[in-house]
C-alpha cells in the first residue's frame, strides 16, 4: 500500500491539466465517489494494526497533495480563462441600480428648505430626554394626562433623590426649552425628530415618528407674524393660499391654534379626507407661553415669541396621497421606489 501511495504522489506532482475539464476529471479521479482515495481508504480500513498509524500518515499526506494540486489547478485555469478575450475589462459595466430617498426625508427636507429661506437655521436635540424638557419645562402640570403611562416611553423612573426621570420624547418641542436656554434672541430654528409614544400601531398611529418643531422669538413677534410665515409655508409646500386658525389648548403656547388649510373639494378623495368640510389640520402652533420663556430664562417682557409643530407622516400622506401609515415603515423598496426627490 505504501508503493501505491507513492506511486500516487509522484502521478500527482507531475500531472499536468489545463482546461477546465481536465481539471473536473482529475478530481474525479481522485476525489470521486469511486476515486481512488475512496479505494485507498476502504483498503486502510483492514490493514494490520501495527501498521495502521504510519499508513493512515501517508493516506493523509496523499488527501492533501491531492486538494493542493486541484486548488492550484483550478486557480490556474481560471486566471487563464480570465487572460483570453471572453473577458474585456475595459469595458463599461452594466448600470448599477441607484436607491431612493425616504418618502419621509424628501418631505422633511422640503419642509426645512422652505423655512431656510425664511431664516430659519435647524437644530436638534436627544430623543432619550428628561422630564423637565419634554413636559415641565413647557408648562405640562404634573397631573397632565400627556405624562400617562399611555402615552408616554419611561426609561427611568427617579430611584434616589436628585436623579431624573428620563423618557422616550413624545414631541419635538423638548427642543425649543433646550433652545431657550441655550440661545440668545433672537432665535429662529427649524427642529425635525424622530418622536415616540405609547400607542398601538394603526394605519393612522405608530409608536415612532415624526415632527418638525419652530420657534421664532425676538423684540415684538406678533401673532400676525406667526400666521404670515405659516401662510407662506402652506403656499410654498402645498401650492394652497387658504389658511385659517381655530382655537386650541398647549399648555405651553397661549394663545393656542391649530392651522387647517383648505384643500378643496374638488374631488372624492377630498371629500373623504376632509370629511366633507374641504378643510385639512396641519399643525399647531401657538404664542409662547411667558411663563415658558421666563422657565428657560429669557425675559417675557422684552421678548415674544411664536412657536409650531407638525407631524412629518400626516403631512407626507398628504402630499403624496398615502392612506396607510405603516407603510413609511415597511422598507418594502416596491412602495420607496415610487417617490423620488
Ligand atoms: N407638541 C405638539 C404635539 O406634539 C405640537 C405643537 C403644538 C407644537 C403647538 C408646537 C405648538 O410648537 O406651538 O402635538
Amino acid at each position: 500500500m505504501q508503493d501505491l501511495i507513492n506511486q500516487h504522489l509522484a502521478a500527482i506532482a507531475a500531472h499536468a491539466a489545463s482546461t477546465p475539464d481536465e481539471v473536473e476529471q482529475f478530481r474525479i479521479k481522485y476525489l470521486g465517489r469511486k476515486g481512488i482515495l475512496n479505494d485507498l481508504f476502504e483498503a486502510f480500513k483492514v490493514v494490520p494494526g501495527d501498521q495502521k498509524k504510519l499508513l493512515g500518515q501517508e493516506l493523509n499526506k496523499l488527501k492533501n497533495a491531492v486538494q493542493e494540486k486541484l486548488d492550484a489547478m483550478q486557480s490556474a485555469s481560471s486566471a487563464s480563462t480570465r487572460n483570453t478575450e471572453a473577458f474585456d475589462l475595459s469595458r463599461p459595466t452594466g448600470t448599477v441600480p441607484l436607491g431612493t430617498r425616504h418618502p419621509l426625508a424628501i418631505v422633511r427636507r422640503e419642509i426645512l428648505d422652505i423655512f431656510s429661506r425664511m431664516g430659519f437655521t435647524v437644530a436638534d436635540g436627544p430623543e432619550i430626554e428628561d422630564d423637565w424638557h419634554v413636559f415641565s419645562g413647557l408648562n405640562f402640570p404634573p397631573e397632565h394626562p400627556a405624562r400617562d403611562m399611555q402615552d408616554t416611553f419611561f426609561i427611568h423612573k427617579p430611584e434616589q433623590e436628585g436623579e431624573k426621570e428620563m423618557v422616550l420624547r413624545t414631541h419635538t418641542s423638548s427642543v425649543q426649552v433646550r433652545a431657550m436656554e441655550n440661545q440668545k434672541p433672537p432665535i429662529r430654528i427649524v427642529m425635525p425628530g424622530r418622536v415616540y409614544r405609547n400607542e398601538a400601531v394603526s394605519s393612522r398611529a405608530h409608536c415612532q415618528f415624526h415632527q418638525i418643531e419652530g420657534l421664532y422669538i425676538d423684540e415684538g413677534v406678533s401673532f400676525a407674524d406667526m400666521k404670515q410665515t405659516l401662510q407662506y409655508f402652506t403656499q410654498e409646500f402645498f401650492g394652497k393660499a387658504k389658511i385659517r386658525l381655530r382655537p386650541s389648548y398647549f399648555p405651553f403656547t397661549e394663545p393656542s391654534a391649530e392651522m387647517d388649510v383648505y384643500w378643496g373639494l374638488n374631488s372624492e378623495a377630498d371629500y373623504r379626507i376632509t370629511k366633507g368640510t374641504g378643510w385639512l389640520e396641519i399643525m399647531g402652533c401657538g404664542m409662547v407661553d411667558p411663563a415658558v420663556l421666563s422657565a428657560s430664562g429669557i425675559d417675557p417682557e422684552r421678548y415674544s415669541g411664536f412657536a409650531f409643530g407638525m407631524g412629518i407622516e400626516r403631512i407626507t400622506m398628504l402630499r403624496y396621497q398615502v392612506d396607510d401609515l405603516r407603510m413609511f415603515f415597511e422598507n418594502d423598496v416596491r412602495f420607496l421606489r415610487q417617490f423620488q426627490g
